[in-house]
């Protein structure tokens, strides 16, 4: 499947560039966006849409990390990768995976950019127009952990638990975002993705290089 002249790298290509991403800056998570992608994969294949699709956004969401240790950072400057890349469409997931309200204040974390391209960051945010890709891939950040697939409630008690808050409107919305993917697809989210947690657990202990063999 060739997918590279609308805006999205090969799945080999992204594997690629999560990889060398990673040398760059190492920690967990790589296999947090591995996660994310698969996760992505099978609730995108349960609701008929593009699973190549969602595995490649899902695996390049956080490329931003490859700059270093950042927060609001690594959306910018995942964003800005992408677009040098011509990776447009996962330039946009780099955008708005962290902004289910389509809200930068809801932003959980440092804003470490400067003013000026924090201000670049409201505008693309604010024209971009959320597809079910976009929301697809913000629930997914909500179901992949580093080592597995968490609830999605669990994971955002954890979230608050590091941060010491969590916006109650974003609490909401994933909720809303999970019941949107299961009417869509007419299936319990957790069930789809079930089947998959244990094979996930042990190839991530297995190694990354196995990942292939699940998708
Ligand atoms: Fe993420």
């Amino acid at each position: 499947m060739n997918i590279n002249n609308n805006g999205l790298p090969t799945i080999e290509k992204a594997e690629e560039l999560l990889r060398e991403a990673e040398l760059q800056n190492i920690g967990q998570w790589g296999n947090h966006s591995r996660n994310v992608a698969f996760c992505a994969s099978k609730i995108a294949e349960a609701c008929g849409m593009n699973k190549e699709k969602a595995y490649i956004l899902g695996l390049l969401h956080d490329i931003g990390r490859k700059f270093g240790i950042k927060h609001l950072g690594h959306v910018y400057d995942g964003y800005k990768y992408m677009l040098s890349l011509g990776y447009t469409q996962v330039a946009k997931i780099c955008l708005t995976h962290s902004f289910c309200n389509q809200d930068l204040s809801e932003y959980i974390g440092s804003f470490d950019i400067t003013p000026d391209e924090q201000k670049e960051l409201e505008i693309a945010l604010d024209v971009a127009v959320y597809d079910d890709y976009d929301r697809l891939i913000q629930l997914c950040d909500a179901l992949g952990a580093a080592n597995g697939i968490v609830e999605i409630e669990e994971r955002m008690k954890d979230v608050k638990a590091r941060y010491g808050t969590y916006p109650q409107k974003k609490w909401d919305k994933n909720i809303k975002l999970k019941e949107y993917f299961e009417k869509l697809c007419k299936h319990n989210i957790y069930d789809i993705i079930r089947k998959w947690t244990l094979q996930i657990e042990v190839y991530s202990y297995v190694g990354r290089i196995k990942w292939k063999l699940l998708f």
